[in-house]
């Protein structure tokens, strides 16, 4: 491989489809080598780890595809204390772990003076580690009072960039604008931010994902992030369909190539539809993984979709078995922060 795709590619919408939509074993490899040179071009064999901690179900959101939102009444709520969550921040960073994403529903209990507080406890503690929030929308004044805290990067999909796409998958009272100020905000503030959508997800066509992918393009985000959906029987969304492991590997590698630089993570969703799904998607452009970092009895009620892997290799505590799983998939776990690398 030459170092001719110092920049990103641009592919038209025509190509675009067709790389997501033809079923063509041979296609598909292709894109997947390819992703798979430049991602090596940036980062070599490297795969960054970040421990999850989801510290709380409780949502204020009604979202349609989503098991803690509001209306499910069946969800069994918790939310961790400061001193759980710095708990798991010490388990964590002796086993290695240098980013602690700490991810929630929207939850009222937390307010930005409880945040700030636990984030620059961690900060206090944690000085060589990133701290990365994924905590929903919030006004700016809030968002800059975390990264004043000592936050670093912000998790956030946008989830469709098409409006009426939004408006399918969400109440009203939510909408893609506010989602989109929310980014550029975080990004302005100077946060690296991360943002991505669902594969599969009810009510989306091609053509909303070449959307989704224009609207990446111009936000330029420093992680995106990406899964099937998987759908929830205690949501309206019961009926619909999962995304598909092979549209999401696909996309995985159209990103790496659209978006040389990014962190795009093997995320837990792809885990959770494929038992090699997280090793696939390092296979096709990948180089992050999140292992679950949270309380183990809490894991369980954290479920976004159904079946979510929780209690067996994902976890924050096997990183042995992850290693060994990385280095057979051909990539090796570093323990460094893992910042973005923005050119070659
Ligand atoms: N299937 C897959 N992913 C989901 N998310 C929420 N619900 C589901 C689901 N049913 C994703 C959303 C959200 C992230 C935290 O989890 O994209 O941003």
């Amino acid at each position: 491989m030459d170092t001719v795709i110092e920049q990103a590619q641009d592919f038209t919408d025509e190509e675009l489809a067709e790389l997501l939509e033809k079923n063509s074993e041979q296609q598909d490899q292709a894109l997947f080598q390819k992703a798979d040179a430049v991602r090596r071009m940036y980062y070599g064999d490297k795969v960054f780890i970040r421990g999850l901690i989801e510290f709380t179900n409780y949502c204020r959101n009604d979202c349609f595809y989503c098991g803690i939102r509001k209306g499910n009444g069946q969800a069994r709520r918790y939310r961790l204390t400061e001193d759980e969550i710095l708990r798991c921040c010490r388990e964590g960073y002796a086993l290695g772990f240098r980013t602690f994403v700490l991810q929630g529903g929207e939850d009222a209990f937390f307010t930005d003076e409880r945040m700030c507080g636990i984030v620059s406890d961690i900060r206090g503690g944690f000085p060589d580690c990133a701290i990365t929030l994924s905590v929903g929308e919030k006004p700016k004044e809030s968002y800059a009072a975390f990264f004043r805290a000592g936050a670093d990067r912000y998790l956030l999909r946008h989830e469709t960039a098409d409006d009426w796409h939004y408006r399918k998958l969400h109440p009203s009272g939510m909408s893609l604008e506010n989602r989109k100020r929310c980014l550029y905000d975080l990004k302005e503030i100077g946060f690296q931010v991360g943002s991505g959508f669902m594969v599969g997800s009810p009510y989306q066509t091609t053509g909303h994902i070449i959307k989704d992918l224009r609207f990446l393009q111009e936000l330029a985000p420093d992680m995106i992030g990406i899964g099937p959906y998987i759908s929830h029987a205690q949501t309206p969304f019961r009926e619909f369909e999962n995304g598909t492991l092979t549209l999401t590997l696909r996309l995985i590698a159209v990103l790496r190539l659209m978006f040389p630089y990014a962190l795009i993570p093997a995320t837990t969703a792809l885990g959770s539809i494929d038992p090699e799904g997280r090793e696939k998607g390092l296979k096709a452009g990948a180089n992050v993984v999140m292992p679950n970092l949270s309380p183990e009895g809490v894991r369980k009620w954290y479920d976004l979709y159904e079946n979510k892997i929780s209690t067996g290799e994902e976890a924050a505590q096997c990183r042995a078995l992850l290693e060994k799983r990385v280095e057979e998939a051909g990539y090796r776990v570093v323990t460094e922060r893992g910042d973005v690398r923005r050119r070659l």
